[in-house]
Order: C-alpha cells, then sequence, then structure tokens
C-alpha cells in the first residue's frame, strides 16, 4: 500500500472515532451558522485538528486545503491534501447517523489516494489511482445496470443555492420517471463510496466544493465509475456540479441533465 494512503488511514480513522465519540455529548457540541442553511461545530474544527496533526507529523512541508481551516501552506507545492474532516455535519447535528470523513491527496494536480471513512458503521472506503477502490480492504465495483430503469439515484438537494431549485426539481422529477426511486443521504463523499459500492446505480449534485467530492470520486473511478460535470466533461472539480455513476447509467443522467438543466447548471 502506498505510505501516503496509510497516513489517510490513520488520520481519517482517528478523526472518525473521535467524531462518532462526540456525538451523544449533545452539552459539549457547539454549532455556528456559516451561511444560509450551511453550519460548523467544533467537532468538525476538533476532529479537521486531529487530521492536519497525523498528515504534518509524517508530511510536514506538504500542502493541506481543509474546509475549515483553509489553505495551510507547506513548501512542497506538488502535494496536496483536501480534507473535509466531518461530511454531513447537517446529520451529525441531528444525530441522523450518516457522515464520513474524506481525505484525498493530490500530486501535481492528479488525484493520486482517496479515503473516506464512515465511523457508525465501521466502513473504510480507498482508492489509489490504478489500483482499484475497497472497501474494508475488499475489492468494491459499480452496479451493472443497463439503463435508467430500476436504477436508485442519490442526490443532494441544492440547499445552499435555492436559486437552482427549480432547474434542479425539473432534472430530478425527469429523472424520477425512468429511474426507480432516489435517496438523499446528507454525505457527498458516501454518495460517491456508495456507487462505488453498487449500493446505488448513480449520483448527481450540484455546487459541491472539492473536499466534498475529492476522495470520493477516486473512489468511484477505481470502482469503475465514469465522473462528468453536467456538460458531459471533466471539470467537476472547479464547477462543483458532478454526475457519477458506471458508462450506461451516467448516459441516461447526462440526457436528463442536457434536457432539463438551466443553462446556467450546465457546467
Ligand atoms: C455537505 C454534504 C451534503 C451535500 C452538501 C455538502 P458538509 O457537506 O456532503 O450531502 O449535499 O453539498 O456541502 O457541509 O456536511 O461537509
Ligand atoms: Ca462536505
Ligand atoms: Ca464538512
Amino acid at each position: 500500500m502506498h505510505p501516503m494512503l496509510n497516513i489517510a488511514i490513520r488520520a481519517a480513522r482517528k478523526a472518525g472515532d473521535f467524531i462518532a465519540k462526540s456525538v451523544d455529548k449533545t452539552d459539549n457540541i457547539e454549532t455556528q451558522q456559516k451561511g444560509t442553511n450551511d453550519f460548523v461545530t467544533n467537532i468538525d474544527k476538533a476532529a479537521e485538528q486531529i487530521i492536519i496533526d497525523v498528515i504534518k507529523k509524517s508530511y510536514p512541508e506538504h500542502n493541506i486545503v481543509s474546509e475549515e481551516a483553509g489553505v495551510v501552506e507547506g513548501k512542497e507545492k506538488d502535494y496536496q491534501w483536501i480534507i473535509d474532516p466531518l461530511d454531513g455535519t447537517t446529520n451529525f447535528v441531528k444525530q441522523f447517523p450518516h457522515y464520513s470523513v474524506s481525505i484525498a491527496l493530490r500530486i501535481k494536480g492528479r488525484t493520486e489516494i482517496g479515503c473516506v471513512y464512515d465511523p457508525v458503521r465501521n466502513e473504510l472506503f480507498t482508492a489509489q489511482r490504478g489500483a482499484g477502490a475497497q472497501l474494508n480492504s475488499k475489492r468494491i465495483r459499480v452496479s451493472t445496470a443497463n439503463d435508467l430503469a430500476g436504477t436508485v439515484l442519490a442526490t443532494g438537494f441544492p440547499f445552499k443555492a435555492k436559486y437552482h431549485a427549480e432547474g434542479f426539481m425539473k432534472v430530478m422529477s425527469a429523472l424520477f420517471v425512468d429511474c426507480a426511486d432516489f435517496r438523499r443521504t446528507g454525505s457527498a463523499a458516501l454518495d460517491l463510496c456508495y456507487v462505488a459500492a453498487g449500493r446505488v446505480d448513480g449520483y448527481f449534485e450540484l455546487n459541491l466544493k472539492p473536499w466534498d467530492q475529492a476522495a470520493g470520486e477516486l473512489i468511484a473511478r477505481e470502482a469503475g465509475a465514469i465522473c462528468t460535470d453536467f456538460a458531459g466533461g471533466t471539470n467537476y472539480l472547479q464547477s462543483g456540479n458532478l454526475i457519477a455513476a458506471n458508462p450506461k447509467v451516467l448516459k441516461g443522467i447526462l440526457a436528463k441533465v442536457r434536457d432539463n438543466a438551466t443553462d446556467s447548471m450546465k457546467k
């Protein structure tokens, strides 16, 4: 195993176990509002510090981009860790047991390592570029669905960007006619891992941040998924608009996006 994946796993497990231990101690959880419908807790921040400390101990000069801390500069600019210490903060605050820790490493602008840990179920999703994707060390693959018929699709509502509500609902509505059902779990990182494991047949969401998707996107691709933005291109880390599924399901989702999304969503 790549030594940097080992460090990512160590950091994700340490932070995830801390989050899982903290969830019941509601008196110790302090929640702040960052923006419309957007929250952060002291647990997000403490988990983030745990991760940064583990990474910096082994790689003091690597760069880090993390949701709450922002950019932690290091001299080795070619190495960039992308961290979401708690993906699913709304779930965590509501005690809805579904959230994760997401850590990716990009080397010279290419994602090489992805690690997403679900501390509630003790599920560790990992991938190294070119070496496949694993759940608790066992190889995982995307679903084999041939088209949208019978598929269960995961998504996230654009709750921080409600100006997209109408366009998003039009896409959902068009997809709903052809697929079997939707899931909205509240952790984008886990949604991508569930695509990787074939637990859902596809996933799409608007307005993601790099830390929501960097690790899960590699895990999904290494499990056989294709990832595109809402225009069918590969600009999703920049645009924040991501579709992930096996090639046939992706084609079905993309066609509905092309026909129903507003122009401002098609990027
Ligand atoms: C959020 C979750 C959610 C997704 C949002 C993300 P956070 O991340 O991944 O599922 O719909 O777009 O912002 O804020 O809980 O880290
Ligand atoms: Ca997130
Ligand atoms: Ca987060």
